[in-house]
């Protein structure tokens, strides 16, 4: 018989306590809950903001006990849009957000122990904004992380819960406090049936959660939605019928939500219809729609992703089509541009269009979600990535004329100034799949707030708020065993990635459909050729990379001197960019004195160890973390490792075919056999049967 054991109820009620205390599900991202001294709020002005200011103080202050924060509203030139001064005695803007955002600011010094007096921070653009690429049967695109927070199907597809509004109300919080003001609720690749009424009316209700907390709502269109929702034969933006359907579309948005802020357009791009489906031009499209939002303070965001099944190399195409219009759009448009000329890989060099374009706004579109850097099962700290980014000098206006400055206003005067961010955010408990993205969405929104912060402090900030021990504050040893490795982790995690996947300037060799995985080999006769991975590595026995020389196809030409000599030159070309700007030979030499074809190998086999490494760091530094983290980022990274194994080896066999020669003898033997590697899906490690 059992022996029933009595275990008295208060042993009972601690172990649970303790158990629950050291679960955490990463729900509360970076806004830990924290034990709160009491504090006097003095407000100068009354709004929803100040209310929810004052909370997060009440919630959060762990300055001195009883201490009083003025929250005031002042007139101070050194003070611009919705940004603040803080100071010994609380926080002064010159709007109700403003103060919001210094509140977030102070509470965020606080617990990462920063100072936090005398300090002014303006925002870097006006317009800082999450694209979800979020469709309405409640799948997303490219998302990891789980179904929609906005959309989903069945027979309840239009019930607003009470549980949706405080799950988008929490997401409104996450994003003010680190400064997000705008979203778009739905994939560019859009429906028409979003502008329905129906939908609307859950845009709506979306809109009234966000607004309190400073965010502006946005949508995707499809071009083509008067003749699919309105019943048109045309969507020519010229016909005077298209035209009045979309006056009376916007009037009914705005008549819903009178701050509407506007559209995303992708249009003539990857199938989706636009305005180049009846001889119009992209401004033409544009200014229509600009034209019509025009009187309700709305903007289009248009996006320059196009290209072409042509003989054009298609990292020219973007440029080819959008600098004839320099100067041609509505000045409530703004040119929504990727960050690299190709697609969101691990590594490219900027878009040419930055700083080229002079008398059309232009803002950067960054990919939060991981399409192609290993989904929500890799970690990739994208900071680093973005800082390369935002710091590339274009040349446009001579030296230091960075992305950055091209596109805050700082060298252009441009009425509007943004920045994009592919959403990673989805149901999953710890919202984007992998604890470490939260740190991807966390560094958009401080780069959008401020492009010259470095991605070093970032990480480190959300490290110690993220992690913050539930006992409150950091100590030294805590910032040494943990902080410090795991900050240096992050640090290195992108690059780990770009050797492990397309060193070298490799690019667009994943496995074609899900962009997880290698796929170098990938060329089914059907399918069009920039869609396959050998157009991009071009490996031959001559050798292997793209060449974009003046032998090549001439796309260094897009580039402002002196960076279209350095890039054309094989000596001058940084080698993170080689082979995406050279087709080089096998036994072409490197700085280091290695042949290309050993770098290559290297360069893989430099990745998986780096991940090895990160297992290490990771599993040491155990014992400052929550047990439900720890172990599922462990996983994780036992998860990375395998698949940076299976990159290396993947690559490597394939590309020894071009280059027959022997891989070098220092480095791991492949663990299979190219075949298996051919025939096998990374994501599911299944037989595939795609082709
Ligand atoms: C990539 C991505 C698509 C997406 C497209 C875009 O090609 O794979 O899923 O629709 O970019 O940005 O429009």
């Amino acid at each position: 018989m059992k022996k029933i054991v009595n275990i008295p109820l208060q042993i009972i009620i601690i172990a649970f306590c303790c158990v629950t205390a050291y679960a955490n599900d990463g729900h509360n991202l970076w806004l830990q809950k924290v034990k709160a001294n009491p504090v006097k709020v003095v407000a100068s002005s009354n709004s929803n903001a100040i209310s929810i200011a004052t909370r997060e103080l009440q919630q959060g202050w762990t300055g001195q006990s009883n201490a009083t924060v003025k929250l005031s509203l002042v007139k101070d030139a050194s003070i611009k849009s919705d940004g603040f001064r803080l100071s010994q005695s609380g926080v002064e803007a010159k709007t109700d957000m403003g103060i919001l955002y210094g509140v977030y600011e102070l509470l965020r010094r606080q617990h990462s122990g920063q100072p936090y007096s005398s300090v002014v921070s303006n925002p870097s653009y006006n317009l800082r904004i999450l694209n979800h690429w979020d469709n309405l049967n409640g799948s997303i695109e490219r998302g990891y992380a789980g179904e929609s927070i906005f959309w989903r199907k069945g027979n309840d597809t239009f019930t607003v819960t009470e549980a949706d509004k405080a799950l988008w109300q929490e997401y409104a919080r996450a994003n003010a406090s680190i400064g997000i003001n705008a979203a778009v609720l739905n994939n560019v690749n859009a429906s028409p049936q979003m502008l329905s009424t129906q939908y609307l009316e859950r845009v709506k209700a979306i809109a009234d959660v966000l607004r309190p907390y400073g965010i502006k709502t946005y949508l995707s269109i499809n071009f083509a939605t008067p003749i699919k929702l309105g019943n048109l034969p045309t969507a020519d933006p010229l016909d005077k019928n298209v035209i009045k359907w979309w006056k009376a579309k916007a009037d009914e948005i705005y008549k819903l939500i009178p701050d509407f802020g506007g559209f995303l357009v992708k249009a003539n791009s990857e199938g989706q219809p636009g305005p180049q489906d009846y001889g119009r031009t992209h401004a033409q499209g544009a200014n229509m729609l600009a034209d019509i939002l025009k009187k309700h303070n709305g903007i289009v965001m248009w996006r320059a992703f196009v290209y072409n099944a042509s003989e054009k190399d298609r990292a020219k195409q973007a440029y080819a089509e959008f600098m004839p219009l320099d100067g041609k759009f509505s000045d409530n448009v703004i040119i929504q541009v990727k960050n690299g000329p190709i697609d969101f890989q691990p590594r490219e060099p900027f878009s040419p269009l930055f700083g080229a374009m002079k008398k059309t706004p232009l803002m950067a579109e960054l990919q939060i979600t991981q399409e192609y850097l290993g989904h929500s099962y890799q970690l990739a700290f994208l900071g680093t990535m973005w800082e390369e980014f935002l710091k590339s000098d274009t040349w446009q206006e001579g030296k230091n004329s960075t992305v950055a400055r091209t596109t805050d206003g700082s060298i252009f005067s441009q009425r509007y100034t943004a920045m994009a961010g592919v959403a990673n955010i989805g149901l999953d408990a710890n919202w984007c799949g992998h604890h470490f993205a939260q740190a991807n969405w966390y560094a958009f929104g401080r780069l959008a707030w401020n492009n010259a912060l470095m991605s070093e402090a970032i990480a480190y900030e959300w490290l110690q708020l993220t992690f913050l021990p539930a006992e409150g504050g950091s100590t030294k040893e805590w910032e040494d065993n943990f902080i410090k490795p795991v900050q240096q982790m992050m640090m290195d995690s992108r690059e780990a990635v770009v050797n492990y996947s397309m060193p070298l300037g490799l690019h667009h060799i994943f496995s074609a459909h899900e962009h997880y995985g290698p796929g170098p080999w990938y060329a089914p006769e059907k399918v069009r050729k920039d869609w396959t991975p050998p157009y991009y590595h071009q490996a031959g026995s001559n050798g292997i990379g793209f060449d974009r020389t003046l032998t090549g196809s001439n796309a260094v030409a897009q580039y402002h001197e002196p960076l279209a000599s350095e890039f054309s030159s094989t000596e001058k070309c940084p080698e993170k960019f080689l082979l995406y700007f050279h087709h080089l030979p096998w036994d072409f030499k490197l700085k280091n004195g290695k042949i290309l074809w050993d770098e290559l190998c290297y360069r893989y086999q430099d990745g998986l160890d780096e991940v090895r490494n990160f297992q290490k760091t990771w599993d040491k530094v155990k014992p400052y973390i929550d047990e439900q983290r720890f172990t599922e980022v462990q996983h994780k990274l036992q998860r990375q490792c395998r698949d940076a194994q299976f990159y290396k080896d993947g690559c490597v066999l394939y590309f020894q075919q071009f280059s027959k020669r022997p891989i070098p003898y220092d480095i791991e033997r492949p663990v299979n056999t190219l075949e298996y590697y051919e025939k096998t899906d990374p994501l599911t490690m299944q037989e595939s049967i795609k082709q």
